[in-house]
């Protein structure tokens, strides 16, 4: 008999499939006390463990657990897992990419588009009834898209999505990464990108070298007008710098859906400023997306312990 924690239960159908499972036994968080508690009780006798990345699997909780064969985590993202140590002991780690790179394009896309042309203040405006004045030559004036340089950090699966839908909107296209790619964007040095976009789309996933990778002085390079739009890891930009800047207005505004601390809090400073636009990290929250991300993680997982090879391992 297998035992698998785990967190959430998940769209689909996967999970019920894998309850039917006679050799598996499947313990469910029940939402009593810390989850990492949770974990840390439950996991000596555990064969897997399906997580999201809200759960730090580090040194402590790997120590933990006896006879572990796969940690299976419900998103692309693999930053809150000490991967290296896992794999030392023998223990898979999965990971859910591709099913939501296209969601996460979209909703980057999209906050691009609703700080670029006050879409979160106008509904705002409209909802506390403060639109008086009726449509008006200057009223709420934003920054086009079309035509406007958009500059692509990292050039992963996310990014080239981004360039994507960017070539449908007419936008020039540059990007800076580590390597040369085969798309319909322009390779440029780091200084450049900061200094002709204006838009700076973050599409990094977080590690020892992105780790506040936007930093004060690359802000400083940016173009006054230009948006900083991050929709991949908080911990890639610097939030304390990145306050100092839109306090000098060194740039023109933001937009975020990742934070450094997440849930935000509601005194987080970026709140104050009325050019920046956030969500609570929606990038894959979709049906659509969230049901493949359910069956991969549970065929990852169901995998692994009938000794197949996942469909993705980190
Ligand atoms: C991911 O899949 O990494 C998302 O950011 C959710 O954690």
């Amino acid at each position: 008999m297998y035992k698998v924690l785990v967190r959430h239960e998940l769209l689909g159908n996967y999970l019920n499939t894998m309850k039917k499972d006679k050799n598996i036994e499947l313990l469910f968080y029940n939402n009593n006390g810390s989850i990492r508690q949770w974990l840390i009780d439950n996991i000596e006798n555990a064969d897997g463990i399906l997580i999201t990345s809200n759960e730090k699997i580090d040194k402590e909780i790997i120590n933990r657990a006896k006879k572990l064969k796969v940690i299976s985590t419900y998103s692309v993202g693999y930053d809150h897992i000490d991967v290296e140590y896992a794999k030392s002991k023998g223990i898979v780690v999965t990971n859910t990419p591709e099913v939501l790179t296209d969601a996460t394009a979209d909703l980057i896309f999209g906050l691009m588009i609703a700080a670029a042309r006050n879409i979160v203040s106008g509904n705002n405006l409209i909802h506390k009834n403060e639109w008086k004045a009726g449509w008006n030559p200057t009223f709420m004036l934003g920054s086009e898209i079309h035509g406007k340089t958009l500059g692509i950090i990292g050039m992963g699966r996310i990014g080239k999505a981004i360039a994507k839908r960017a070539s449908g909107f007419d936008m020039k296209i540059i990007y800076y990464s580590r390597h040369r790619h085969d798309v319909n964007a322009t390779f440029v040095d780091l200084d450049d990108l900061l200094s002709l976009s204006d838009y700076v789309v973050i599409a990094l996933d977080l590690n020892n070298d992105t780790f506040h990778f936007v930093d004060y002085e690359k802000l400083s390079k940016m173009k006054k007008t230009a948006f900083l739009i991050n929709g991949t890891r908080g911990k890639v930009v610097n939030e304390n710098d990145l306050v100092k800047a839109l306090n000098e207005k060194i740039i023109g505004g933001a937009a975020l859906d990742v934070f450094e601390n997440e849930p935000v809090d509601n005194k987080n400073p970026l709140l104050a400023f009325p050019n920046i636009v956030v969500t609570p990290h929606l990038g894959s929250a979709t049906y659509e997306t969230r049901d493949k991300m359910a069956y991969v993680a549970v065929k990852n997982l169901s995998n692994v312990i009938n000794r197949k090879e996942p469909l993705y391992k980190v």
